[in-house]
């Protein structure tokens, strides 16, 4: 039994073939999936898509390449979407130096609101971070609970990143990358995640795995990072499965 923690089925990808989609995951093993808002009108669905499938709970989140376009109007609409009773966290959010879609300024302000959003309902982080280490650390450190209460998302870095989120109290996940040729260096670092901070997630529609590099990628897939990850902590494919689903059933208080 897996759980996928981190998937956008209510994006276009998945439009023509959705219920499909969630079939062929539950027959590979998954669960449960966390489906994350990355914008006001993917929050919206994520809820909708939740209270659709016994199988799919939500995130409400809006992604730090929106930032630019936030207004007050968005958060009274958060608010109101934060009251379903299956949303399980907040994100994804956090800072995006990469593409740098939306001013590094109103990136940190929207990140830092969700943030006290996160703390009042008592629900757990899910973190977006490209190119962004330094201040996403600082902006936690200064306006997180102590540990915080969240994953890291899409893990990218190195050991002494990886450090520091897992002194934070930080969950890991990492997504199909994971199983990129080119990875090697990303499969080293992984080898620091103790067991009990491991999470599973497929980003899907995106980073399909290495098998389906470039196509469309599905929850199903997440078979392909259980495995690679089997192999480089060198612990069974079952016990991956235990362990990832027991940590994001406690994370994400999701009942059963
Ligand atoms: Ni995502």
């Amino acid at each position: 039994m897996i759980i996928d923690t981190h998937c956008h089925l209510d994006f276009d990808q998945f439009h023509a073939d959705r219920d499909s989609v969630i079939e062929r995951a539950e027959k590979a093993g998954v669960k449960y999936f966390i489906n994350v808002g990355s914008s006001l009108e993917g929050s919206r669905k994520s809820v909708e898509l939740a209270s659709r499938h016994d199988s799919v709970f939500a995130s409400v989140g809006i992604h730090p390449h929106e930032a630019d376009h936030i207004t007050e109007d968005t958060f009274t609409e958060i608010e109101g979407l934060l009251r379903d009773k299956k949303i399980v966290a907040i994100g994804e959010i956090g800072l995006d130096y990469f593409k740098k879609r939306s001013a590094p300024d109103k990136q940190k302000t929207l990140f830092t609101r969700f943030i006290e959003i996160s703390k009042k309902r008592n629900l757990p982080l899910i973190i977006h971070n490209r190119d962004a280490a330094r201040d996403t650390l600082d902006i936690l450190k200064k306006n997180g609970t102590h540990p915080v209460s969240g994953v890291m998302h899409c893990f990218s870095g190195d050991e002494k990143f990886l450090g520091e989120v897992l002194e934070m109290g930080l969950h890991v996940s990492f997504t199909c990358n994971l199983t990129f040729k080119n990875a090697k260096r990303l499969r080293e670092v992984a080898k620091g995640v103790p067991l009990d901070r491991l999470l599973l997630e497929t980003d899907a529609p995106f980073l399909a795995p290495q098998a389906y590099r470039g196509k469309r990628n599905e929850p199903a897939y997440i078979i392909e990072l259980r495995d690679v990850l089997s192999e480089i902590l060198n612990v069974s494919k079952e016990e991956i499965e235990k362990v990832t689903t027991d940590n994001a059933k406690k994370l994400f208080k999701i009942p059963g």
